[in-house]
C-alpha cells in the first residue's frame, strides 16, 4: 500500500520483467481478477495491478468517476516509475481507460480493451443503477454479487466451470459496500466515448468473450472498426470476465499483442 497525490491509499501488484501493462478491473472487482495473467505473463511483461478507489486494500472515499479512477492510476505510474504503459482495461476498467487517454495519452503505450463499450449509460441503464444503489445500501454487496453473476459470467463457464462462477461470485461479494455505491454513481455518470475512439492512434486489441451478455461482441465489434488498425478476438466459450474463463486464450491473444509492441 503507497499513499497517492490523489489522497488515498492504493493496494496493488507490482511483479514480472519486461513492458510495463497496467491492468485495470471490472466493477465489482478488484486487482485479483487479474491474478491469470500477472501469474501467465511475468517472465515477459512488467504488470501493474492497482485496486481502483473503493476496491480491494484501495481507500473507499470518493470523488468516485471514471476520471478520477484515471488520475489515480497516473499517480501510481508516478510512484512506481513507470512512464508509459500498455493500458488492459476489462468493462469498467475500459471505461478508466478511455478516461485515461483523453487526460493522460502521453502516458499510453498501447490500449487492449476487453469486454467493454464506448457508449454512457442510457437512461434505463441509469434506473438500474439506481436500483443497484439502493439494493447495495438494503442489504449490501452479497445481494450485488447474486444479482449480478448470471450476467458476469458466460453460459459455457456457468454450465462447464461451476467452481469459477463461485470464486467471482466471491470477488463481488467481498466488494466493500462504500465502493460499489461509489463506483456505481461514477458508471451512471460517466461520458459517452464514442468521440475519443477516431483519437486513439496508438496499437489497440479489442478483445471479448463470445457469450458477453454485459458488453456484448456488437459492441466490441463498434471499438474495432473505430479505432483505427485496431485488432479484434473473440474468445469462444467466454461471458463477460473472459481472462478468467478462458485464461489461457486471453494471455495467448495478449501475449501476440505485446509481443509485436517490442518487436517496433
Ligand atoms: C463491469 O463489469 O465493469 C460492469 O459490468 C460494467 C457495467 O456495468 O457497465
Amino acid at each position: 500500500m503507497i499513499a497517492l497525490s490523489t489522497g488515498i491509499e492504493i493496494g496493488y501488484e507490482d511483479m514480472g520483467t519486461g513492458i510495463p501493462v497496467c491492468f485495470l478491473h471490472g466493477f465489482p472487482h478488484n486487482r485479483s481478477l487479474w491474478t491469470p495473467q500477472l501469474h501467465g505473463l511475468l517472465d515477459r511483461a512488467r504488470c501493474l495491478a492497482p485496486d481502483l478507489r473503493g476496491f480491494g486494500e484501495t481507500t473507499a472515499a470518493g470523488p468516485f468517476s471514471m476520471d478520477q479512477y484515471a488520475d489515480d492510476v497516473a499517480s501510481l505510474l508516478d510512484l512506481v516509475r513507470i512512464e508509459r504503459a500498455v493500458i488492459v482495461g476489462l468493462s469498467m476498467g475500459g471505461y478508466v481507460a478511455f478516461s485515461f487517454w483523453r487526460r493522460h495519452r502521453d502516458r499510453v503505450r498501447a490500449l487492449v480493451l476487453a469486454d467493454t463499450r464506448a457508449g454512457a449509460d442510457t437512461e434505463e441503464a441509469r434506473t438500474r443503477r439506481n436500483e443497484m444503489i439502493a439494493l447495495a445500501r438494503e442489504k449490501g454487496s452479497a445481494a450485488v454479487a447474486d444479482a449480478m453473476i448470471v450476467g458476469m459470467v458466460g453460459r459455457g463457464t456457468r454450465e462447464r466451470s461451476p467452481h469459477v462462477v463461485d470464486e467471482v461470485h466471491r470477488l463481488l461479494a467481498s466488494a466493500p459496500v462504500e465502493g460499489v455505491i461509489g463506483a456505481l454513481e461514477a458508471l451512471r455518470e460517466r461520458a459517452d466515448s464514442h468521440s475519443t475512439l477516431a483519437t486513439i492512434d496508438v496499437p489497440t486489441l479489442v478483445v471479448v468473450g463470445e457469450e458477453d451478455v454485459i458488453t456484448p461482441v456488437s459492441e466490441a465489434r463498434v471499438l474495432h472498426s473505430a479505432v483505427r488498425g485496431s485488432s479484434l478476438e473473440v474468445l469462444s466459450g467466454a461471458g463477460h470476465v473472459s481472462n478468467v474463463e478462458r485464461p489461457a486464450a486471453f494471455n495467448h491473444v495478449l501475449s501476440e499483442f505485446l509481443a509485436k509492441l517490442t518487436l517496433e
